[in-house]
């Protein structure tokens, strides 16, 4: 058994699945269901006991303790945040309240169950936190991209909250010994993935007929990962890493924003071609740039590649072409989001789930 945070977000649900599709170890999936929060994404594992969904707070101590006590996991993984850095500008409270309380409410929670375990369980248990490659900050264009020892220097409220919610777990693995296991990863995409964020947001508006948003002049650059392949590194290093050590996963995809906005269009107009036969991209509309944005992000995944033997399976073309051909396949999916009723799910399909 192992319990997931944020099980029911983008990348937690897209682990969800794939953990069980690999394996019948049960998942406890613990999940406050805030606006990110969506169990349609796990509407197959409906009737499947070996996920067990609970709505609540990371932040939830005597919630926590309770889970940990009745399912006694054998590993905790943390994936539950805020994560968006637009959002984090317009309002940085909740990223503080989740990702920096939240992260020590749940430390303190572990480390009480973990510190009454046997030798044994307690030898084998682990703690995975799952962050961001924001935490390293910005790169010039000829940096080289970042490794476990690159310096903290988050600039987004967002990245400095993860970046505090890291520093956290690795105190927690100095003072008390918790065996904890941090991931630094750069931009996933994919199914389920909310869009607020720069690649669904391009194709449903796309296929609305509506502006495609660029900020500023568009080449601001990120590394890009398929969600699988990110969901299959977290795999590998709960399985081999080193308690205490930190993995920086990517794609060894560096893209301009901009590109990848032509990208999107010009799939596009090949899987669903435009009834006037022009192009999406005449939607493209560059905007007022973030505030405080960050040029470049770029991960160097030497580290998890030789220790771990991981290596993304997806390039950046094939990744794209199963992303843009998952929306055009899941109409309902994007509607239920855009209209909101996918909030409504939870009382539709499970009544009164709760903890
Ligand atoms: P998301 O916003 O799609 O999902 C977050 C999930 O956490 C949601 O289901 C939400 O309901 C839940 N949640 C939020 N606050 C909670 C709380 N207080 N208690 C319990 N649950 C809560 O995020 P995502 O994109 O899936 O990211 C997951 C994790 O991966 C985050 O920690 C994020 O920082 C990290 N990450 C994301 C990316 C990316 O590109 N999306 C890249 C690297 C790292
Ligand atoms: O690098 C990892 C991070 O990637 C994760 O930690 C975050 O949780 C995740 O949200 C993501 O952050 P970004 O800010 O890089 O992602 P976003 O999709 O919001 O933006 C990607 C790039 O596209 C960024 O340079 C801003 C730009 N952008 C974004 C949106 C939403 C636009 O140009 N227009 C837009 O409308």
């Amino acid at each position: 058994m192992i319990l997931v945070t944020g099980g029911a977000g983008f990348i937690g649900s897209n682990f969800v699945l794939d953990w069980l599709q690999a394996s019948d170890e049960p998942v406890v999936n613990l999940d406050k269901l805030t606006y990110a929060g969506n169990l349609e994404n796990l509407v197959t594992l409906q009737d499947d006991v070996r996920h067990h969904f609970v709505q609540g707070d990371l932040g939830d101590r005597a919630l926590v303790e309770r889970l940990l006590t009745e399912h006694r996991p054998r590993a905790v993984i943390n994936f539950a945040a805020e994560s968006h850095v637009d959002r984090s500008i317009h309002g940085p409270e909740d990223f503080i309240q989740t990702n920096i309380v939240g992260t020590f409410r749940l430390l303190e929670a572990v480390r009480a169950y973990w510190s009454s375990l046997p030798a044994g369980d307690k030898a084998n248990f682990r703690f995975l936190h799952v962050s961001t490659d924001e935490v390293y900050g910005t790169l010039s264009k000829d940096a080289p991209p970042f490794t476990e020892t690159n310096p903290y220097e988050p600039n987004s409220p967002y990245a400095a909250s993860k970046a505090a919610s890291d520093h956290l777990v690795r105190a927690w693995h100095h003072t008390y010994g918790l065996p904890v296991l941090t991931t630094n990863c750069s931009n996933n995409y994919g199914p389920y993935h909310f869009p607020e964020k720069l690649i669904p947001l391009m194709i449903v508006n796309a296929l609305a007929g509506m502006p495609l948003p660029v900020y500023g002049d568009g080449l601001q650059v990120r590394d890009w990962l398929y969600v699988k392949d990110h969901c299959s590194a977290i795999r590998r290093v709960l399985e081999a890493g080193q308690p205490g050590e930190t993995y920086n996963i990517g794609g060894w995809n560096e893209k301009p924003n901009i590109e990848i906005v032509h990208r999107v269009c010009d799939l596009l107009d090949e899987l669903h071609p435009k009834a006037d036969g022009g192009s999406y991209r005449a939607l493209i509309t560059h905007v007022q740039d973030r505030p405080g944005h960050d040029r470049r992000y770029a991960i160097d995944a030497r580290k998890i590649e030789r220790d771990l033997g991981w290596k993304p399976a997806e390039t950046f073309e094939t990744g794209i072409r199963k992303t843009v051909q998952w929306y055009l396949d899941h109409p309902q999916w994007v509607q239920h989001v855009q209209s909101g009723s996918y909030r409504d799910w939870v009382s539709k399909q499970y009544g009164a789930v709760v903890a």
